[in-house]
């Protein structure tokens, strides 16, 4: 490579977008490209012999040129931008700016010489110190949406509860006194029951997403057979499964250890996950539910031979309140996070895997025993 002329050094350094400045050993000016006078709005040729100093603020000026000539002194021979922290420079008009430097010393006949680089930095630190305000304003906003989804969530559940119960109650007293109620009466009341039921579980939902958001989900982890957890999922499921003509079935390795898991919290992830499975099957599918050894822990997989989920959509699965546009939006798109939350609570881990057409496999690992740093 051939060495470059010393003109067109000098028209490089001239035209470099940052302020490239040089001074002798008694620390006045001697070279002012034009970048440096962009920034410090000076012509290079009010500038040449004035002191380096004349670019701080005044605050700085007195100690400044000890500074440079430490550094002149030190075994160093270059300082680059970064390394240092932000200095400040002063323009023309008295505006002081942010700014970051890198400088370098070199010995000359006269003593050492110095040359300074310096960026403004001043629209990267608005630009930072906007984004690091939008993010504890938008911090402060999530934390207020969930304080709020609590207690609401919370306040909602009383008077559901209070429906849940009054309906309930004219159903047993129609049981318990057959034909005495009049028969529409009797129907709407087992109506109002389902749909205080249905409105209970999503604020339940809505409690459970928002104590997992705040790490406030309680765990109470034991040692636990899988085939409890299963039967007991089983049982709840199987009438749903019929009433839409789908086969669950289950299938479980031999010799199974126990899991170091909280019952209830599991039973709703398998539910969560095959009410999926169900949901998404058209009639005349099938739903299974598998228990296998893996390492440490047990595997667990509910695979439909369903609708399937896109490739794109797969990344959003697990994320709060989101649904597939494609399919039917019945539920409120927590029960995933959800089962997320209580599965990585437990210190195991959950993924989906699936193409549209092949059905969708749900997967997720339990440990047989409590993880490290586990307290009761
Ligand atoms: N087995 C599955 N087959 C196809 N799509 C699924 C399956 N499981 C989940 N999905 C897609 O992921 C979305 C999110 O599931 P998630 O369980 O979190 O919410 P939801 O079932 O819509 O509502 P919720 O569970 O709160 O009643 C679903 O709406 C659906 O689009
Ligand atoms: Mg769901």
């Amino acid at each position: 490579m051939q060495p470059l002329s010393d003109s067109l050094v000098v028209a490089i350094v001239s035209l470099a977008a940052d302020a490239i400045i040089c001074v002798d050993s008694r620390q006045n000016i001697t070279f002012f490209n034009e970048g440096a006078a962009r920034v410090f709005g000076y012509e290079a040729s009010e500038m040449m012999g004035q002191p380096l100093s004349l670019l701080l603020p005044a605050r700085i000026r007195g100690e400044h040129p000890a500074h440079v000539s430490a550094f002149g002194a030190s075994k160093v021979s270059a300082r680059k931008m970064g390394e240092r922290t932000l200095i400040s420079g002063v323009r023309k008009n008295g505006e002081e700016f942010p700014a970051e430097a890198a400088i370098a010393h070199m010995p000359s006949a006269d003593g050492n010489v110095y040359s300074v680089v310096l960026r403004d930095v001043t629209a990267q630190r608005r630009a930072q110190e906007m984004n690091e305000r939008l993010i504890v304003e938008m911090e402060k906003a999530v934390n207020q949406r969930d304080e709020m989804l609590a207690l609401v969530s919370h306040d909602l559940r009383n008077p559901a509860n209070a429906v849940k119960m009054l309906a309930g109650s004219i159903l047993r007293d129609d049981a318990e006194n057959p034909s005495t109620l009049p028969h529409d009466i009797v129907e709407r009341a087992s109506a109002m029951l389902q749909a205080a039921t249905q409105m209970d579980s999503l604020i339940q939902d809505l409690l459970d997403s928002s104590r997992i958001e705040s790490g406030r989900l309680r765990l109470l982890p034991a040692s636990t057979r899988v085939a409890d957890l299963i039967s007991a999922a089983l049982e709840t499921l199987s009438p749903i499964a019929i009433s839409k003509s789908v086969s669950l079935t289950c299938s479980l390795a031999p010799e199974l250890p126990t899991v170091f898991a909280d019952a209830s919290r599991v039973g709703q992830v398998l539910s969560n996950l095959v009410g999926n499975a169900i949901r998404f099957t058209p009639e005349g599918g099938t739903v299974s539910i598998q228990a296998s050894r893996d390492g440490k822990g047990v595997l667990f997989a509910v695979q439909d031979s369903g609708v399937g989920i896109a490739p794109e959509d797969l990344p959003y699965v697990f994320d709060r309140f989101w649904q597939s546009k494609r399919m039917n939006r019945s539920g409120a798109g927590l029960g995933l996070a959800i089962a997320r939350g209580i599965v990585l609570g437990h210190g195991g881990k959950i993924w989906i895997e699936s193409s549209p057409g092949n059905g969708t496999v749900a997967s997720f690992t339990l440990p047989t025993a409590p993880p490290p740093g586990f307290r009761p």
